[in-house]
């Protein structure tokens, strides 16, 4: 273990009641640091519940709610928190070779977690194994209710409805709408048929106020090929959200962008997270990007948890262990 600071501390935190420990310590633990972001989200459900059909984008629910200074809170609600994610004592391995070694993973409502490792660490694989499209040898998933392990037949479609995804190349279709493209993204769980008989207007309103929401409503007619590559990112999130989804992975979302619009992506991610309770899981190579805009950082390497803890209470140094040494994990990506 290179770095027994951030390991004991996990340790310590969960071998004490959470009641004995302050709150800063109760955030390096696997089990109860997402809830910082918990008490937020359980703010963000006590009002209407209007949610159902988008998500208001001038109310005041958000005011207070700045993302750069979000409010943490007790002990008592900490422990209220349940996580949407619970990955334990994960194996993934294909063939012969382990890619994920006895991974554990919690996610909680409203938390935005930075997953980091050098190339080849498993980061994408983690967030394969979330919606059933890796190959699990040891362990246990839960996602938003499901038992990724053991599917109930025609689950895997709901488990994959519930969880929205951002990639690094947006992975829109160039020559569709702005518009269809955010539309297609309530897809999952309509099938096919919508495709032919068009979209409902309470979809395309939908549709509307979460491009007006990402702030790039005005694009919406445009073939999604003609915007920027940070406008391109936030019609995915828009896309995402068009879903419902319960939990959000994003696998290097800002690793095509430039350093400004990459700022500006993550904070639409994480105000995402503070506002919507939705947990945002999000892969990233830029150490910088992650102790900014990250309330948790889980670091990978060699297919092995090796730091977890509070943003708050890591810094480059205490990242350095996942990338010093040798070559990387794998520099096939090289
Ligand atoms: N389908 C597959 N078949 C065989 N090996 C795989 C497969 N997918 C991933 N691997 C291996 O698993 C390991 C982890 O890969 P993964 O893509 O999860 O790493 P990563 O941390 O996301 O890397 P990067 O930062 O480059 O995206 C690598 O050694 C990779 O070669
Ligand atoms: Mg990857």
């Amino acid at each position: 273990m290179t770095s027994p600071a951030l390991t004991g501390a996990d340790a310590a935190a969960s071998a004490l009641p959470a009641s004995a420990l302050p709150a800063s310590t109760l955030f390096a633990s696997e089990n109860a640091d997402g809830a910082a972001a918990a008490r937020r989200a359980a703010s963000r459900r006590a009002e209407p519940a209007s949610a159902g059909l988008g998500f208001p984008t001038n109310t005041g629910a958000g005011e207070g709610a700045d993302a750069a200074a979000p409010a943490r809170t007790s002990t008592a609600e900490l422990r209220q928190a349940l996580p949407l994610v619970t990955v334990r004592d994960l194996s993934v391995a294909y063939d012969a070779t382990t890619v994920l070694d006895g991974v554990d993973l919690d996610l909680f409502p409203g938390e935005m977690v930075a997953l980091l490792g050098a190339s080849g660490s498993g980061k994408s694989t983690l967030m394969r194994s979330l919606t059933g499209f890796a190959p699990i040898s040891a362990g246990s998933v839960r996602v938003a209710g499901h038992d990724v392990t053991n599917l109930a037949r025609g689950e895997l479609r709901t488990l994959r409805s519930d969880v929205g995804q951002v990639f690094q190349q947006f992975n829109l279709i160039p020559r569709l709408s702005v518009m269809t493209n955010v539309l297609a993204g309530g897809l999952h769980g309509a099938g096919a048929i919508n495709l032919v008989g068009g979209f409902s207007s309470a979809h395309r309103r939908r549709a509307l106020e979460l491009l007006d929401r990402v702030g790039i409503a005005h694009k919406a007619n445009a073939p999604a090929r003609s915007l920027s590559g940070g406008q391109q990112q936030r019609v995915a999130i828009a896309r995402a959200l068009m879903q419902q989804p319960k939990v959000i992975l994003a696998d290097e979302p800002v690793a095509s962008l430039d350093p400004k619009l990459a700022d500006s992506v993550l904070e639409l991610l994480r105000e995402i997270a503070t506002e919507d309770g939705i947990p945002v899981l999000v892969s990233l190579h830029v150490l910088p990007l992650a102790l900014a805009h990250s309330d948790r950082i889980i670091g990978l390497r060699h297919g092995r948890k090796l730091i977890a803890g509070a943003t708050s209470q890591l810094d480059a140094a205490a990242l350095s262990p996942l990338y010093d040494d040798e070559e990387h994990d794998d520099d096939a990506h090289h």
